[in-house]
């Protein structure tokens, strides 16, 4: 176990890092640390450093059964940890639960009529909905039959959702659930074509919809993606029998789409036939998948996460309550969209679990002025805040002194999806949180189910701009290129990886358990024969730095994601949908440096001969980027050039056109078999408006790697 300070220290500028490391980005230097408030330290759930002692090396795995005893189970485990098919870990084995019942059911008698969810739609004219968990119980157990006896679906089967932020989005979730079905949200955002992608890799043969909802002022026509969604989960092979469309306002349709009959149906013409039916939740093996999750990696194909019953659920429920700290009583609210990992985990199923009351907003959280997020916090009495830097950055910048003026009266406050930088970590203390609420900052991935990194509010010191320690019963380690160890303290970076496995870890990716091996264990394993855990680091993907304390400070990933406003884009999936368009000959997507989103995609193409104007292009580029994956990924700039910088095997050097974006020194070119080519780019480069202040030569050299 790392030692990690109970004590603050609070000195500003301990322990700086070594500047002549190559390495490491030296944006902003280790920052002292501070106590959280102690009204806070007063009550929270764990505030007794023992707690690292339950979960130390020695106890491991043992210790995660102080999580899986906060669920409810139908049939006790037999096993904590199976490892006889590594890195494919069972936790739990021969327990079974259902998580419907866990999150939904068990809470009836207790607390029946207290909110589980608060909806806040959008428009702030339409009343706020409040739905205790004795509704939920009812409305959850109605969709479930729907679900069972109109669709068809049975324990195992694969079901997509297509959903935006409203509570049919959880319910449906839930009712999934309730029967034992995998259900797998594509985030509301993204494109129809995007959404068949998942829906064909899945094998859903039910797509669940929502006819539109509100976005920054409109109403969003949603179920206009239905057809490209079908059609293109048709082209790769899957048939879709039955789209189920909610209503956002049963009565009134918000979509101008007709439905198709036979394949079409909407729901508040369906649901009265299950009126006051009652699904018994189906018990699940605590290693049967409960969802997917679709996430960028380096090839241009998604991933689906596989997530398990037994252990998922045990994992986000300690790390809710431990780090979140939170309590059936609180008011939380997390802005992350369910259609990320951050909503499943810590808006659903965490929250749910304890018993608590999870905020659900429909919209954006600076609409329809930057003050929304505090009205929001000060009417619902909301205590618990969990949000993005992104979201800190831009309310810090568009109007910096709003969060005084309002009433929000927050204990803790939970930052997620990217690094935060130490000022803007300092304003969020300060004026969001007025200098009452401990802050956490929450490093972890879609893969990993939960957190990995971050204090334990109840006891560790906070440092603007590191995540922490690792959270109890995690073992990172650094490694270096060699996989040799590096010594916190050192002042060196290196890959993150951990050490061992823990029960919120993905089980497999969907579908091909070849490419989860060879992605997340390969490269450090020691022996792949073995079958004891130790022989089997878990490699993030993200380069990282501890300091003599043991805090980790996250610097990014060091393989070809792009990380937008949190979210995470494949360049290669941004690429394919640029060669999507015929002209262009070859494409590029590099990271550029951005004031709030942290980065945005540039991107470079070449044309074939003969191709139409370049702006003509760069501008079908732009909406085919748009339409197969998102606006969440549009470009900053479509740059159209003469040739790309190639090694002479002919491979595109990305981190030469990341440096010409970003405006820094494109380094040694020597190597490339067209060095002449940089000039011109550059000269194509310096003619576009150019508002960012670039990224770091160090963080470039980071981010962006190619391999020759
Ligand atoms: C990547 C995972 C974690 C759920 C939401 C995003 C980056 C995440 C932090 C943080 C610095 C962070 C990492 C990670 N990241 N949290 N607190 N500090 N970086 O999940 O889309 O799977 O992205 O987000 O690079 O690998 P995701």
């Amino acid at each position: 176990m790392s030692e990690v300070p109970t004590r603050a220290t609070n000195r500003a500028g301990a322990s700086p890092t070594d500047p002549s490391s190559p390495s490491i980005d030296a944006r902003w230097k280790e920052e002292g640390t501070i106590p959280p408030p102690a009204r806070f330290t007063a009550q929270a759930n764990v505030r007794n450093p023992t707690i690292f002692e339950r979960f130390s090396e020695e106890r491991f795995p043992a210790c995660f059964e102080e999580y899986a005893r906060l669920l409810d189970w139908s049939t006790p485990w037999k096993t904590v940890l199976d490892t006889s098919h590594p890195p494919f870990w069972r936790w739990f084995e021969g327990g079974t639960l259902n998580a419907s019942h866990n999150c939904v059911d068990r809470h009836l008698a207790e607390r029946g009529d207290q909110p589980a969810m608060i909806f806040v739609p959008e428009d702030e004219a339409e009343a706020v909905q409040y739905i205790a968990y004795r509704e939920l119980h009812q409305r959850v157990n109605e969709f479930a039959a729907l679900l069972r006896d109109f669709a068809g679906l049975r324990r195992g089967d694969r079901v997509t959702f297509h959903l935006p932020m409203t509570p049919e989005l959880p319910i449906s979730m839930l009712a999934a659930a309730r029967i034992g079905a995998v259900h797998c949200e594509v985030f509301g955002g993204f494109s129809g074509a995007a959404c068949g992608t998942r829906i064909a890799d899945s094998g859903s043969r039910v797509l669940v919809t929502m006819d539109g909802y509100s976005r920054n002022g409109r109403t969003i026509d949603h179920f206009a993606n239905v057809e490209a969604a079908v059609r293109s989960a048709e082209s790769m092979g899957q048939r879709v029998d039955k789209v189920l469309v909610w209503s956002r306002h049963p009565g009134r349709s918000l979509t101008t789409h007709p439905l198709k009959d036979g394949r079409d149906h909407r729901i508040e013409d369906l649901i009265g036939r299950y009126a006051g039916k009652r699904v018994d939740p189906e018990p699940m093996a605590s290693t049967d998948p409960l969802f997917l999750m679709y996430t960028s990696g380096t090839t241009g194909k998604p991933k689906g996460c596989q997530h398990s019953t037994g252990g998922y659920l045990a994992y986000v429920t300690g790390t809710a309550k431990y780090v979140l700290d939170l309590k059936p009583e609180d008011i939380y609210w997390c802005t992350a969209d369910i259609g990320w990992i951050t909503g499943h985990s810590y808006v659903v199923y965490g929250p749910l679990a304890i018993g608590g009351t999870t905020v659900l907003y429909e919209g954006v959280p600076s609409y329809p002025d930057p003050s929304r997020s505090w009205r929001i916090s000060e009417r619902l009495g909301v205590n618990i805040f969990h949000t993005s830097p992104t979201l800190i950055r831009q309310l810090r910048k568009t109007a910096p002194e709003e969060p005084h003026r309002h009433g929000q009266k927050f204990r803790l406050m939970a930052t997620v999806g990217e690094p935060i930088e130490p000022e803007v970590w300092r304003w969020f203390y300060d004026e969001v949180g007025k200098g009452e609420a401990a802050v956490v900052d929450t490093w972890w991935q879609t893969e990993t189910g939960g957190f990995l990194c971050s204090t334990v509010p109840g006891i560790h010191p906070m440092k603007p701009g590191s995540a922490g320690p690792a959270v109890p019963g995690i073992f990172p380690v650094i490694l270096d290129e060699d996989g040799r160890p590096i010594e916190r303290g050192s002042g060196h970076a290196g890959i993150i990886c951990i050490r061992n496995p823990w029960p919120g870890i993905m089980q497999t990716i969907w579908g091909d358990p070849h490419r989860f091996l060879e992605q997340y264990y390969s490269r450090f394993c020691r022996d792949e024969k073995s079958t004891d855990w130790r022989d089997w680091p878990y490699v993030t993907g993200d380069g990282a730095i501890q300091g003599a304390d043991g805090y980790f400070r996250i610097l990014g990933r060091l393989d070809d994601v792009i990380k937008v406003a949190g979210h995470r884009l494949g360049a290669k999936e941004l690429e394919s949908a640029c060669l999507k368009v015929p002209e262009v000959a070859e494409a590029a997507a590099v990271p550029l440096a951005d004031e709030l989103k942290g980065r945005v995609p540039d991107i470079y193409i070449s044309l074939k001969p003969g191709a139409p104007p370049a702006a003509e292009v760069a501008a079908r580029v732009r909406s085919s980027i748009v339409e197969l994956i998102g606006k969440v990924a549009a470009p900053q700039h479509v740059y159209v050039v003469d040739d790309m910088p190639k090694t002479r095997s002919g491979k595109i050097m990305r981190r030469v056109l990341a440096a010409l974006s970003n405006g820094v020194d494109a380094g040694d070119t020597t190597t490339l078999v067209n060095p002449e080519i940089v000039a011109s780019i550059r000269k194509v480069v310096a003619q576009a408006p150019r508002a960012s202040p670039g990224l770091s030569a160090e963080a470039l050299h980071k981010e962006v790697r190619d391999t020759e």
